[in-house]
């Protein structure tokens, strides 16, 4: 049985987390699925649960630097990134430290971790009630559309997890921005609930571009974050069958994403429109939105949602 648990059960949730068992959490970008990052087990069975390809890395939840500093040999600009924006919706790669016990299994063999301390109260509260690190992809299915609400936690997963913490909705509503370094600097492996500037002005360098090739972040499988229906980005008018998911001062939107513009209030709106419009129509016509700030991160995830799919796959 799938377990709902509310604010008031994370000692629970907790138990079960350590007992071996999958359980989803909020934090401020989307639902993670949490499992002991510890136990090759736990992880195998999250890999099984999402339908994940298991050579795609996960990332490691913290309560705090100092937990994150015991896994990872963090270099300089990353103590300075974590100092500034953690707890937040960050998440950066530094080499693993020997001896630390993480399941080889969530770091796809890597000699590299990805840690992360989110900021939203239940998280914290369940990181600090395990002890551990606790790894929490997306709780979502592999490939289908990021969960901002316990419901939409449900609809992939239940009966394939423990349980879900329902927090309500997800406050910055995309996943975190990722950042790695390498003998350039800082680099952007995926953009995020982070935008990009406060992060270039703290370091007072830009981010470098991730090489091709190399292993970067996330949804590397190009097509992600699909809803069923087809979607067209840029689209500056609508087309007879499509439903408008806007952006900024335009009539006739189905949904409108921020109707003033504000790309934060977008980012937090961007999953649960997904989800509701995938039910209603086959193709979405999507408003123009400026590349910019948290718009980087929506353009990053409407690209991918709009990515021709695989055979058998998005469907
Ligand atoms: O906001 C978030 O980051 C959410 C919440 C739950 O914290 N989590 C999330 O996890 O988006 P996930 O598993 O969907 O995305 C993790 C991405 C992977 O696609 C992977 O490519 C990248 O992080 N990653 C993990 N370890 C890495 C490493 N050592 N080097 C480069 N990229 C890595
Ligand atoms: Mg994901």
């Amino acid at each position: 049985m799938t377990r709902h648990w509310l604010a008031g059960d994370v000692a629970a949730a907790a138990a079960a987390l350590t007992a071996g068992g999958l359980v989803a959490f909020p934090t401020e970008t989307v639902y993670g699925l949490g499992a002991d990052a510890l136990s090759d087990r736990a992880i195998a069975a999250l890999y099984a649960a999402k339908g994940r390809p298991s050579f795609n890395p996960l990332i490691l939840h913290v309560a705090d630097l100092a937990a994150a500093a015991a896994l990872a040999d963090l270099p300089e600009a990353a103590l300075r990134l974590a100092d500034a924006f953690w707890p937040g919706p960050l998440t950066l790669v530094a080499p693993l430290r020997a001896g630390t016990g993480v399941s080889s299994l969530a770091l796809a063999g890597l000699p590299t971790v990805a840690l992360r301390v989110p900021a939203h109260p239940l998280a914290q509260a369940l990181l600090r009630a395990v002890g551990g690190p606790v790894a929490a992809p997306s709780a979502n299915r592999s490939g289908k559309i990021s969960p901002t609400r316990a419901a939409h936690v449900l609809v992939g997963l239940a009966g394939r997890i423990a349980g879900v913490i329902d927090g309500g909705a997800c406050p910055v509503g995309v996943e975190s921005t990722i950042i790695g370094f390498d003998p350039r600097g800082a680099v952007l492996l995926r953009p995020g609930g982070l935008a990009p500037e406060p992060i270039e002005a703290l370091l007072g360098d830009r981010l470098h571009p991730a090489e091709a090739g190399a292993i970067t972040a996330p949804g590397q499988l190009t097509s992600h974050y699909a809803p069923r229906a087809a979607l067209r980005m840029n689209a500056a008018q609508v087309e007879p069958g499509e439903v408008l998911l806007g952006f900024g001062p335009v009539a006739n939107a189905t949904f409108n994403l921020s109707p003033t513009g504000d790309a934060e209030e977008a980012a937090a709106n961007l999953f649960a429109a997904l989800h509701m419009l995938d039910g209603q129509a086959a193709r979405i016509a999507v408003s123009p939105i400026p590349d910019t700030g948290l718009g980087r991160a929506i353009n990053d995830r409407l690209r991918r949602a709009a990515a021709p799919r695989p055979a058998g796959e998005g469907t």
